[in-house]
């Protein structure tokens, strides 16, 4: 079966051979502390791949590695310690078990790790309060609601203290309001802890919420791998095209993706040369950095004429502060309403205060009218790399 895969056979004709190809093909690594989503519709194969990852299901063909180490093929002890060690797994249906506490759930890997119960209770009772479950310890599961009970589930992940999360659908259960909660409560969560998660989801908002990249899957293959806005603005087929085309852009899109280029002064220049070249670039304001691009400010004609009259050598002393640049990372559906307190372009910074570009109303109803469109591959203008020009 697999040759007849490898020599372009579809899942259909290995389907009227008998057989089953949950997952055709699928590479890709996941890098330390990275969210990894993997999304796809309900059997695209999805469950399967996470059960190959932690060893449930053992590939027909291809490799499986955590670290450096092939679990492909691994004897079942080294494999059952792997799975203990390096990885908890969090269900959709929480896997709790009715009869014992919410302590005791939260505990259940550990003691089936052989812990002593004093720190099964110490780990336990941490992850509990790590997933705002303090006080809740004594309780049963049927006394929570499902919100609380995947927390529940989220913190027996937690309490094994392994470096990885695999998450099969972990809150495709909920309801919207607390599947939004919980998803924040990851997010801060793993700020914090810096996890590598696996997160399985069929719902493209969620994998767009979370993942620092995702998998599209379909019919057991990977289409694409992607941060959210490649995506969003370079769909690789069609089928992710029409995937995305209800997203709302405003939230996936960032300010850093949407920026356009802008040449910023730099703070050693006089002001003759900065008057110059404003008029160079029709304007009447430009953004000044110092020598590592880093924003210092802006900087009028005005100010620049009134430095000349200062007998100031370098415009340094006439810039002015910015208030509050954009964080790259901030995204566009934040900007609306600075924008219209705000009637010259907003500086966009990037972590180490850089300037990356600049906001500006055109940009941002580009970015927003852009039709996903999978012909274009390769960045369209709105989201092409700004970079700026220092002068
Ligand atoms: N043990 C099995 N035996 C036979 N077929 C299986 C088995 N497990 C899964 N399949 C089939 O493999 C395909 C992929 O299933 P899988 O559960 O991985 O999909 P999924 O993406 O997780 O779907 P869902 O969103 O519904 O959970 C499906 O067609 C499913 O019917
Ligand atoms: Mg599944």
């Amino acid at each position: 079966m697999v040759r007849r895969l490898e020599q372009g056979a579809d899942q259909e004709e290995i389907r009227k051979a008998g057989a089953t190809a949950a997952v055709v093909d699928a590479s890709f690594s996941v890098a330390e502390g990275e969210t990894f989503v993997v999304m796809g519709l309900s059997g695209s194969g999805k469950s399967t791949l996470i059960r190959m990852i932690n060893g449930l299901l053992t590939p027909s063909a291809g490799h499986v590695y955590v670290d450096d180490e092939e679990i492909t093929g691994m004897p079942p002890k080294a494999l059952r310690d792997v799975r203990q060690q390096r990885m908890s797994m969090v269900f959709q249906h929480f896997a709790l078990l009715p009869h014992r506490t919410v302590l005791d759930n939260a505990g259940y890997g550990l003691r089936i790790k052989g812990m002593d119960n004093a720190e099964i209770d110490k780990h336990a009772r941490e992850a509990l309060a790590m997933v705002g479950l303090e006080g809740w310890e004594q309780r049963y599961p049927q006394q929570l609601s499902g919100g609380m009970r995947q927390r529940v589930g989220l913190a027996r992940a937690l309490a094994a203290q392994t470096d990885v999360l695999l998450m099969d659908e972990a809150f495709s259960a909920l309801d919207p309001l607390i599947k939004r909660e919980m998803q924040d409560q990851l997010l801060s969560l793993n700020a914090r802890l810096g996890k590598t998660i696996i997160f399985i989801t069929h719902d493209l908002n969620e994998a767009m919420r979370l993942g620092d990249r995702i998998a599209v899957m379909r019919a057991g293959r990977i289409v694409q791998i992607g941060t959210s806005e490649q995506i969003l603005n370079e769909p690789a087929d069609d089928y992710v095209a029409r995937f995305v085309q209800d997203v709302d852009r405003s939230r996936v899109l960032t300010a850093a993706s949407i920026c356009e280029e802008c040449t910023a002064l730099k703070a050693d220049v006089s002001p003759d040369e900065a008057l110059s070249m404003m008029h160079r670039h029709d304007t009447d304001r430009l953004f000044v950095s110092d020598g590592g691009r880093r924003l210092l400010g802006m900087l009028s004609a005005a100010d620049c004429e009134q430095a000349l009259r200062d007998g100031h050598s370098v415009v340094r002393e006439a810039v002015v502060a910015v208030d509050d640049p954009v964080d790259g990372s901030t995204p566009m559906n934040a900007l609306f309403a600075r924008m219209s307190r705000h009637p010259v372009p907003l500086p966009v910074i990037d972590d180490e205060q850089r300037l990356v570009g600049v906001i500006t109303p055109g940009k941002v109803f580009e970015a927003l009218s852009r039709e996903p469109h999978a012909e274009s591959v390769g960045a369209p203008a709105a989201v092409k790399e700004a970079s700026v020009s220092d002068v």
